[in-house]
């Protein structure tokens, strides 16, 4: 049997990485990662601990200490920390900033890394985040670079946010995307960036239909490739 693919799908919040990755996941039958629950997960511990994020060592501790799992649940995955599924509660407003601030974190960053790459390793998974095809895994057969205009995204997410009985403002949810974009492509480690190689696609505009069928192609033509 062909080695089975690491498809690699990088980009900003909101850009339309999480569907369209779990789609394709779902055609190909791999697994579907979502690093991004990992770091809101890390978020979420720290802060139910108290642990203020400038106490380095202290953070260092804690994810040392600390595992995330990704199991595939019927219509995507769960994620569980220490044990506990948090997969609804990683998903406020508030974690999603955690999870951008502690993601700067180098210790946070090895632990979760390590965890993504031990899960990669054997191949036929499609794993999303900001720094899979740059850092996680650089010889991925098929990487992707999604995005989309700031005002697209913010619509997304506000109805993500409403699906859930969560109301939000659209300017407030601009600003906040805009500002963990900045905090995210900004950081030292492992910044939001597109990854040689990576392909580009402006989701402004597209359906997920389309976007599925866009990266189901790239597999298709990266397995006819190594074949
Ligand atoms: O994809 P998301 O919005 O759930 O990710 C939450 C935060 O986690 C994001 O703002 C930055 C961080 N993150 C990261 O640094 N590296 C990843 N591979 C995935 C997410």
């Amino acid at each position: 049997m062909p080695r089975q693919l690491v498809i690699a799908i990088d980009g900003p919040a909101a850009s339309g990485k999480s569907t369209t990755a779990r789609l394709v996941a779902e055609r190909l039958g791999y697994l579907y990662i979502d690093t991004g629950a990992m770091y809101r997960a890390m978020g979420l511990k720290a802060r139910r601990l108290g642990i203020p994020l400038a106490d380095l060592a202290a953070v260092a501790a804690m994810a040392e200490r600390t595992e995330v799992r990704q199991q595939q649940v019927p219509g995507g995955v769960a994620t569980f920390l220490d044990g506990e599924d948090v997969s609804a509660a990683i998903r406020s407003p508030e974690i999603s900033q955690a999870a951008s601030d502690i993601s700067t974190i180098s210790a946070v960053r090895r632990r979760l890394v390590a965890l993504q790459q031990a899960m990669g390793r054997s191949g036929g998974v499609v794993m999303e985040g900001r720094d899979i095809g740059t850092v996680v895994f650089p010889d991925a057969e098929v990487k992707v670079y999604m995005e989309a205009s700031l005002a697209e995204r913010a619509r997304r997410r506000g109805s993500e946010l409403s699906a859930r009985g969560i109301a939000a403002r659209a300017d407030e949810l601009e600003s906040q995307i805009a500002a963990r974009d900045r905090q995210d492509s900004g950081r030292h480690d492992s910044p939001l960036a597109r990854a040689p190689g990576a392909v580009v696609i402006d989701t402004t505009g597209m359906s997920i239909a389309q976007q599925v069928e866009r990266v189901a192609a790239l597999a298709a033509a990266a397995k006819e490739r190594s074949s």
